[in-house]
Order: C-alpha cells, then sequence, then structure tokens
C-alpha cells in the first residue's frame, strides 16, 4: 500500500528498467511518469533480453502498467512495442493517459533541425521530438492522446497548429507539412491505442492505498530540464518529485524513493562531465559494461563515480536508499577512483554548479581505493570481495545513505537484497 519510486541520480542508463523489474514481483502496478521513447530500459530475464522505451518494465511480470500524463508519447513506438510484446506471448494490461501529449512528425524534424543550427553547441538529443513535444504542451498547442482517438477533434487541433508549424518549417526552409496525412496516419494509431487510453489520474488515485505502485523513472536527474546540466539536459522532470506532476499523485503518497545508481558514470550526449576517462579506464567500463545506447546504439562516454553530483542527486530525490548497479563491470581494475570535489578556480568545491560554463572547468578530486576482482554474478553480500565491499561503505558513508541493493550482473538474478 505505498508508492514507490525508481529514479535515476545520473545521466541515465543507471539500470532503472533492471530494477523496475526486480521490485516488480510485489507490486500491483508500475507507471512511467515522465520523458518519452527517448529512454531505453533493457531487462534481461534468464535468455530474454527485453528492451523498451515507452512500457513500464513492470509488464514482463505481468503487471499493470500505466503511461502517465506526464509522458510524452509517441504512438507508432508504442504500437510497436505491443507487437513486441504479442510476439514474446505477453499481452501487456496497459492503461495511457488520455492526457499524454503525442509526438507528431513534425516534432522529430524540428527536433533534428534545430540540433543542426546550434551546431557545436548541439545537445546530442536522441532525435525522438521529445524536446519540440514538450515545448508544445508549454506554448499549449499540443495535441493529446485523448485528441487522437477522436478524428473531429484531432482535425480541429491540426488545424490550430500546423499554420504555426509551418511557418516555422518556412523559416528551416523545411518544405511544405501535409496535414491530411498526419490526420490519416495518426487517426489509424487512434482506433490501435483506444482501447488503452483512460483517465490515469482517477485509476491511479482509486488504487494506491490500497495496492502497491511503482513509477519507473526515465532518464536521470543530471538531465533533468531543472536541475540537471542545463542545458544539456533532457525536457522534463526524472526527479522523484516529477511523480507528483507526471501522475497526478501527492507527495504524501510517495512512501519509498530508490535511488539508482552505477558503480561509475556514463552520459549518452553532449555537456560537461567532469569525470570523463577518454582512455584505458573509461574503455574498460564501455566494454565491459556493454555502454551503448539502448536507444539510438551511440557510444556512452564513462567515466569515475562521482559523489559530487550524487550527493546534489541524493539531496533533492532525498532517497531512502540506493540501488548501486553494475559493480561488476568495475571487476579487474587494479584501482577504483571516486570524485569527492571538484577544484575551480584555486578552491575546492562541493557543491554541484549551475552555471556549466563553470562545470566544464571543474576538475575532479579523487579518493583512490583498492580494486577488485570477482564480483560479478555474486548474490549474497558475505559473497563479495573485501575491496568491493570497500567500496560500497566508502559510498554509503559519504552520501550518508544505505545501499539497499547491489546489482553484479544484468541477469534479474543478479541482485543482492541488503
Ligand atoms: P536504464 O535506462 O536505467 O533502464 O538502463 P539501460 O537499460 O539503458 O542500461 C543498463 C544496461 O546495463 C542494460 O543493458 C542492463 O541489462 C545492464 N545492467 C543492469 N544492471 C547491470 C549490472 O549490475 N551489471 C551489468 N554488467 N549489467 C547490468
Ligand atoms: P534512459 O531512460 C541516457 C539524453 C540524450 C541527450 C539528452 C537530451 O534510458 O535512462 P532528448 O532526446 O531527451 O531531448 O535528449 O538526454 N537522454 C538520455 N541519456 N538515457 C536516457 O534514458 C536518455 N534520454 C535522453 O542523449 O543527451
Ligand atoms: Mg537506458
Amino acid at each position: 500500500m505505498a508508492g514507490i519510486a525508481i529514479v535515476g541520480l545520473q545521466w541515465g542508463d543507471e539500470g532503472k528498467g533492471k530494477i523496475t523489474d526486480f521490485f516488480s514481483s510485489k507490486a500491483d502496478c508500475v507507471v512511467r511518469y515522465q520523458g518519452g521513447n527517448n529512454a531505453g530500459h533493457t531487462v534481461v530475464v534468464g535468455e530474454k533480453s527485453y528492451k523498451f522505451h515507452l512500457i513500464p518494465s513492470g509488464v514482463i511480470q505481468g503487471k499493470k502498467v500505466v503511461i502517465a500524463n506526464g509522458v510524452v508519447v509517441c504512438p507508432k513506438t508504442l504500437i510497436e512495442e505491443i507487437d513486441m510484446l504479442h510476439s514474446h506471448g505477453i499481452e501487456p494490461d496497459l492503461m495511457v493517459s488520455d492526457r499524454a501529449h503525442v509526438i507528431m512528425p513534425y516534432h522529430r524534424i524540428l527536433d533534428g533541425a534545430e540540433e543542426e543550427l546550434l551546431g557545436k553547441k548541439k545537445i546530442g538529443t536522441t532525435k525522438r521530438g521529445i524536446g519540440p513535444c514538450y515545448t508544445d504542451k508549454i506554448a499549449r498547442y499540443g495535441i493529446r492522446m485523448v485528441d487522437i482517438i477522436d478524428e473531429k477533434r484531432l482535425k480541429e487541433k491540426l488545424d490550430i497548429v500546423i499554420p504555426i508549424k509551418q511557418r516555422i518549417f518556412d523559416s528551416y526552409g523545411l518544405g511544405k507539412i501535409d496535414e491530411e496525412k498526419i490526420l490519416r496516419e495518426y487517426v489509424e494509431y487512434g482506433k490501435k491505442l483506444e482501447k488503452y487510453v483512460g483517465d490515469t489520474i482517477y485509476f491511479l488515485n482509486s488504487i494506491i492505498d490500497e495496492k502497491d505502485i511503482i513509477f519507473e523513472g526515465a532518464q536521470g536527474f543530471l538531465l533533468d530540464i531543472d536541475y540537471g546540466t542545463y542545458p544539456y539536459t533532457t525536457s522534463s522532470n526524472p526527479v522523484a518529485g516529477g511523480i507528483c506532476n507526471g501522475a497526478g499523485i501527492s507527495p504524501k503518497k510517495i512512501e519509498r524513493i530508490i535511488g539508482v545508481m552505477k558503480a561509475y558514470v556514463t552520459r549518452v550526449g553532449m555537456g560537461a562531465m567532469p569525470t570523463e576517462e577518454k582512455g584505458g579506464e573509461g574503455n574498460h567500463m564501455a566494454e565491459k559494461g556493454h555502454e551503448y545506447g539502448t536507444t539510438t546504439g551511440r557510444k556512452r562516454r564513462c567515466g569515475w563515480l562521482d559523489l559530487v553530483a550524487a550527493k546534489y542527486a541524493v539531496m533533492v530525490n532525498d532517497v531512502d536508499e540506493i540501488a548501486l548497479t553494475k559493480l561488476d563491470v568495475l571487476d579487474g581494475l587494479k584501482k577504483v577512483k571516486v570524485c569527492i570535489g571538484y577544484e575551480y578556480d584555486d578552491d575546492v568545491i562541493e557543491k554541484f554548479p549551475s552555471a556549466i560554463d563553470v562545470l566544464e572547468k571543474c576538475r575532479p578530486v579523487y579518493e583512490e581505493l583498492d580494486g577488485w576482482d570477482g564480483s560479478c554474478g555474486k548474490k549474497k553480500y558475505e559473497d563479495l570481495p573485501a575491496n568491493a565491499k570497500k567500496y560500497i561503505d566508502f559510498i554509503s558513508e559519504w552520501l550518508n545513505k544505505p545501499v539497499g541493493i547491489i546489482s553484479t550482473g544484468a541477469g534479474r538474478e543478479d541482485t543482492i537484497l541488503l
């Protein structure tokens, strides 16, 4: 009888999908509350590997899954994901918010055009149209799920938004937008998805006092539009507080917050990353951790665990515990480093800066610890190498939070619960 938040504390890809799947066995319902198909959550169960962009990872455990109002939905991706589940013999018990905004073809095109215009300052987005879709939401001419299931309503909405978009397209030299083609395409999507669309706000509030609901974050705290490394962020609020807006849930209903954190850091796309290791150890992490994006296939940038950023993330999310993932990826390194401060302008700072040009100039101050080997696949805390335990203790003490879950492999069973 609780809301449980599972949120990423870094730049995404912390293993939220795996941790959500693990806890879903005991939950009744799993909810996505922000982001869109920029997310890529991989869940490995036995020989099978599932990749989700929109549907909450709890679907594999046969749980009710909800795409709430704060998500931006690409209907084509959603239909493909439902088809993928059918091919695995899974019939998703899915509900999609009628208020969720819909990603339109012009959003994807504008995402690409804006990136091109930014040139060297580009964000390195997933080009899924996420930013432009949230822009329309805030500008109040977005298209919502409730519109695509009603042809007349959709036509009225398109008649308003297409002339605005056409002006922008003209200024970029992007050609003519075919309103009729979009109308036909999205009416078809609407027909396929209609049976899943409903009022998720009333639904979630009707069950939250009786059932366990997991809120599965997408992206991570450092990509949050308000708290992240702006402007190198996404356009939504992955932070635990984002659940309230993104799912229509009171803050009083979130009883447990699990912060998912890799034993090192990765980042896809551009933007400062003080502990990035371009050489040897960074390559070790990338190769051993298979750090290639689930959504775009891009190689993820890798680096040492950044406890300045983590402390900031832990503070704002006020996590109850940390799920430390991919500990096994550090196996085999003689020494491991953790960043405990930033050198900036002859000073050492411990606060995560708000200005990106300051963060770009920050140099990490490291604590070096002895490495270990053989944590891979361990299922009991006692079986972990002594130096790996020291590493976990160091993190826990520094952040003043318990590490409650340790992940030592991609598989569901490679998980230690403390
Ligand atoms: P998410 O976006 O936060 O759900 O994370 P991703 O799924 O994009 O990236 C995490 C990747 O690491 C996936 O391929 C997982 O299967 C894998 N993974 C998760 N936990 C572990 C772990 O403890 N060890 C290893 N080696 N892989 C893991
Ligand atoms: P999951 O849920 C990692 C990054 C992009 C880019 C920035 C903005 O799998 O952790 P966007 O397309 O959102 O406008 O891109 O955010 N990004 C992610 N990086 N994991 C993700 O999701 C991401 N979703 C977006 O690479 O830097
Ligand atoms: Mg991912």
